[in-house]
């Protein structure tokens, strides 16, 4: 696993955008196919989907055949509702770029049949062979996408229910009302994120040290479900200082010392 540390959130989100970026440029060259993007909410992603928007704007990079999948979405909000996946991820990134409306994958939540959705989601996934990077965050408590502490790691897409503390977390976009917080959503596997070729986890803030710590220098253990990226062979975890704050300082100085030896 590769550790990037950058001074603060926006450099993390400098660095993580242009490596995005650099890779949408890199398969076009290669082939017609369309490069498959996993996709993250949550406040993370904001400063790496507002770089994104910007270079898209400056010719910089085209969205135009870029495949998305998001890792998830709430049961029982409409798409309308200003908290769905859905809602914000249009807001706040799709519709500031180029990528065609056909070319969005959201799974949705509303489905009268939620494990027939999450079924289908898989096998669209599948039908774009694999995924090529996936982008992601994690929750105070080491969750990737709502893959709750002891979510098996060979999890594939379904129903999750939240636990008591990511509803107290998620509560600040609800009125700071856990009780308005759905109890299910429906979210990407995780073994669907570690099939993917590439995957990147934004990691920042003090809040979320224990789990940078637990994922990067804790056992794989389902405790943690974003330390499964231990076992992928080309995950990266991009994070701030101040997400830094429980690393040994023996891990802090290695990870800077085999940044050095990388290209980009
Ligand atoms: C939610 C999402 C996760 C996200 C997490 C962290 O629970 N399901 O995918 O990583 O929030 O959000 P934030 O980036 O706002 O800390």
């Amino acid at each position: 696993m590769r550790v990037v540390i950058q001074q603060d959130y926006d450099k993390m989100c400098e660095w993580s955008a242009n490596y995005i970026a650099n890779a949408i440029r890199e398969k076009a060259k290669k082939t017609d196919k369309p490069f498959v993007l996993g996709l993250p909410t949550g406040s993370s992603p904001l400063g790496v989907y507002k770089r994104l928007a910007e270079m898209n704007k400056a010719g910089k990079v085209s969205f135009k055949n870029v495949v998305t999948f998001n890792m998830d979405e709430y049961v029982g909000l409409p798409r309308e509702h200003d908290q769905s996946y859905w809602y914000f991820m249009w807001s706040n990134f799709f519709d500031h770029i180029d990528i065609p409306k056909e070319n969005v994958n959201i799974l949705n939540g509303m489905a009268d049949d939620l494990e027939a959705e999450c079924a289908r989601y898989e096998a669209k996934i599948a039908s774009y062979g694999v995924i090529d990077l996936f982008l992601g965050g994690i929750g105070v408590d080491g969750h990737l996408a709502f893959n709750e502490p002891f979510t098996s790691l060979g999890s594939r897409t379904g129903v999750r229910g939240l636990t008591s503390d990511t509803k107290i977390a998620n509560s600040r976009f609800f009125g700071y009302d856990p009780e308005k917080v759905p109890s299910y959503a429906l979210s990407v596997g995780v073994a669907t994120v570690t099939d993917s070729k590439e995957v990147l986890l934004l990691i920042n803030g003090h809040h979320k040290a224990r789990a940078l710590a637990a994922s990067v220098e804790g056992g794989v253990t389902q405790k943690w479900t974003a330390s499964a990226l231990q076992l992928h062979p080309a995950a990266i975890i991009a994070c701030d200082e101040p997400a830094c704050g429980e690393l040994t300082v023996d891990t802090y100085k290695f990870v800077l010392d085999m940044e050095k030896n990388e290209r980009l």
